[in-house]
């Protein structure tokens, strides 16, 4: 990355009264840059509580969307509007009117990973670093789980008191790691221990010495005395985890995670936004509304 652009980065952020937020999985260049990095629901917490008038959001478009449902009126800018999370889409409003109608006492739990629109038809958003405490805490025994079967599968191993109902969507990303390729990494290092995203599947999670968000499993490879890592989940992780753990070892399974909506984050279309203030946000004040619920009640039981 030129100097020039980062310097003119840092000249329009003054201007503008701008922050740059980035999650884990976008370039290292636009990580090294932003203001505030992190898992999904860190991200979610400074956009709700910063002071910037504008906020440029890398990440995919739910977490530019629920930016602007929690600060409507601040400017939510994304480097690349076509940046998108398929799971985000993989759940409807039919089946979630069907389970409504199914029981009685039903609380539909969305992950964030999700459009405005589902947020909309939820009692509660969740992430992956609070999704059990928030279901474990409900008063509903009966959950619809949306959109993510793995992270859902796994909040209802966590939390057996409660009927979790499951829906047929996934990371494409992290559902793409078989057990083999995790098998054949321990293969090749077996001192490693295994750190996964629950966005894995079932057969990748029981191979694993331990399961979180990726900022939860940053924070687990910089305490642990091991040195050795195997890691499931995207390979943006591991800028930080290098950066943290100069002398540990990372490998990632064979095939690299890699979320190209992710990576369409780029320094120069971060300038051009600052500059132009194209590609903001915006949502209908009716749609805002009703995201916003479930997302306060997500920060209110998450803390
Ligand atoms: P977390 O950073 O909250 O673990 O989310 C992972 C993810 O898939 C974001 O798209
Ligand atoms: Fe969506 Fe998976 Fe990419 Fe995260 S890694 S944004 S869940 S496709």
């Amino acid at each position: 990355m030129k100097n020039e652009t980062i310097q003119q980065i840092n000249e329009w952020k003054q201007k503008k009264n701008a922050v740059i937020l980035a999650h884990y999985y976008v370039s290292e260049e636009v990580q090294a840059l932003a203001d505030y990095v992190g898992d999904s629901f860190y991200l979610a917490k400074v956009a709700k509580d910063t002071d910037a008038s504008v906020l440029v959001f890398c990440g995919v478009s739910f977490m530019g969307e629920s930016a602007k449902i929690l600060n409507p009126d601040k400017v939510v800018l994304m480097p690349d509007l076509t940046a998108d999370c398929p799971m985000a889409h993989m759940a409807t409003a039919e089946r979630i009117a069907e389970m409504r109608r199914k029981y009685e006492d039903l609380a539909v739990v969305c992950y964030i990973n999700s459009t405005a629109e589902l947020k909309c038809l939820s009692d509660v958003c969740v992430t992956s670093s609070n999704a059990v405490k928030i279901v474990r805490a409900l008063s509903n025994r009966t959950v619809f789980f949306i959109p993510d079967r793995n992270l859902g599968r796994y909040v209802a191993e966590q939390v057996p008191e409660k009927n979790v109902i499951l829906n047929d969507g996934c990371c494409p990303i992290h559902a793409a790691i078989s057990a083999e390729q995790v098998r054949e990494a321990k293969q090749l290092h077996p001192r490693a221990r295994v750190l996964s995203h629950p966005e894995c599947d079932d057969a990748i999670l029981s191979l694993s010495d331990y399961i979180g968000s990726t900022a939860e499993i940053i924070a687990y490879a910089k305490q642990s005395k091991e040195t050795e890592f195997v890691i499931c989940t995207e390979d943006g992780v591991s800028f930080r985890l290098q950066q943290d753990n100069p002398d540990k070892r990372f490998y990632f399974p064979k095939t690299c995670p890699c979320c190209p909506d992710m990576k369409l984050n780029t320094p120069e279309k971060i300038l051009r936004v600052l500059m132009t203030e194209e590609n903001r946000v915006e949502l209908d004040e009716k749609t805002r509304i009703a995201a916003l619920r479930p997302l306060e009640r997500m920060l209110e039981l998450g803390r």
